[in-house]
């Protein structure tokens, strides 16, 4: 649902600045002077601009580049977001960047006016819808089937433990347990933390620090000999539904080998959130990764 509905708002205005760029840059081209778009008394403006004698002394390179730099670009997004491909969320972000610089050099060069406000405002919607549609189409088409890791629990003796809202942690956790051919067990939470709610219900806790009840596994702990724990970071520190079941099972897990994966949004891990862990249990191996627009990253 978000993503159908940014992806329209992003489509829109990528589509109204492209034709109202076509629709400046043909009136400039068709009276070179302005007097199409009455706009002769601005050119006096562009002398500031580098080059200006060569490339200002009409309407033609301005006319140009608009059709260019605001037109060609928006409708190739704007074909490419109507194909639904990846690519046209990122153009159609990159192009409201290059909308507010566009009007930036003009807001130094003209007296302010109310068209450059509002078509830099509208450079900033762009920008940020195109971002959020493009967030949620990574992830409204991740794809991750289970079915394609094999030789998860062909050994006994490794545990991988999971909490993830949206899947990109667990298939960090998948990786890691198919690679370790251990057993592999997700953490339930009854608390709400599925959609955009669920998003500010687990900031709620995840600032608190509280851990989020979470339901008994059915394995015996006791049976490994190393359990390695797989947590998406929320607000600086691991998921409360992780706090939950390190809580509730460190006297056993002191005496494992526990090693804790860590998946987070930033580009660097919270020390915040290994000590906390520590202040517990000890840890044998830290690793971390980040995941951003979809992708993830090993980071240590
Ligand atoms: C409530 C909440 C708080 C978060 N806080 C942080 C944070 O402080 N730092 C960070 O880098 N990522 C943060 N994230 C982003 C997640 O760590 C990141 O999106 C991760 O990939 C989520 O994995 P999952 O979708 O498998 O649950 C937060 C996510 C949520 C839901």
């Amino acid at each position: 649902m978000r993503f159908k509905v940014f992806k329209v708002i992003v489509l829109v205005i990528s589509i109204f600045v492209g034709v109202g760029a076509y629709v400046g840059g043909t009136a400039m081209l068709i009276e070179p002077n302005g007097s199409f778009l009455r706009m002769e008394a601005l050119l006096p403006y562009f002398q500031v601009l580098p080059f200006a004698d060569v490339l200002f002394q009409n309407y033609i390179f301005p006319g140009i580049a608009l059709i260019i730099v605001n037109g060609i670009s928006n409708t190739i997004a704007s074909i490419l977001m109507l194909r639904n491909k990846r690519i046209g969320y990122v153009l159609g972000t990159v192009f409201g960047f290059t909308l507010m610089l566009w009007i930036i050099i003009q807001f130094m060069i003209f007296p302010m006016n109310a068209l450059d406000i509002i078509y830099f405002t509208l450079g900033v919607l762009q920008l940020l819808t195109g971002y959020i549609a493009l967030v949620s189409y990574n992830q409204a088409f991740f794809k991750f089937d289970e079915n394609d890791y094999r030789e998860i629990n062909k050994e006994s003796k490794t545990l991988v433990i999971y909490f993830s809202r949206k899947k990109f942690t667990k298939r960090i956790a998948y990786e890691i347990a198919n690679k370790e051919k251990a057993t592999i067990k997700e953490l339930i939470t009854k608390e709400r933390t599925e959609g955009d709610l669920g998003f500010w219900w687990c900031g709620r806790f995840g600032m608190h620090a509280w851990p989020m009840e979470t339901e008994p596994l059915d394995i015996n702990l006791n049976a490994y000999s190393k359990i390695i724990l797989v947590t998406p970071i929320w607000v600086f520190k691991m998921c409360s539904p992780m706090r939950d079941f390190i809580n509730k099972n460190k006297d056993i897990l002191k005496q494992k080998e526990v090693c804790v994966v860590f998946n987070h949004f930033n580009p660097w891990l919270p020390k915040g959130a290994i000590k906390e862990i520590t202040k517990s249990i000890s840890i044998k191996e830290v690793q971390s990764f980040t995941t951003m627009l979809g992708h993830t990253f090993k980071k240590r």
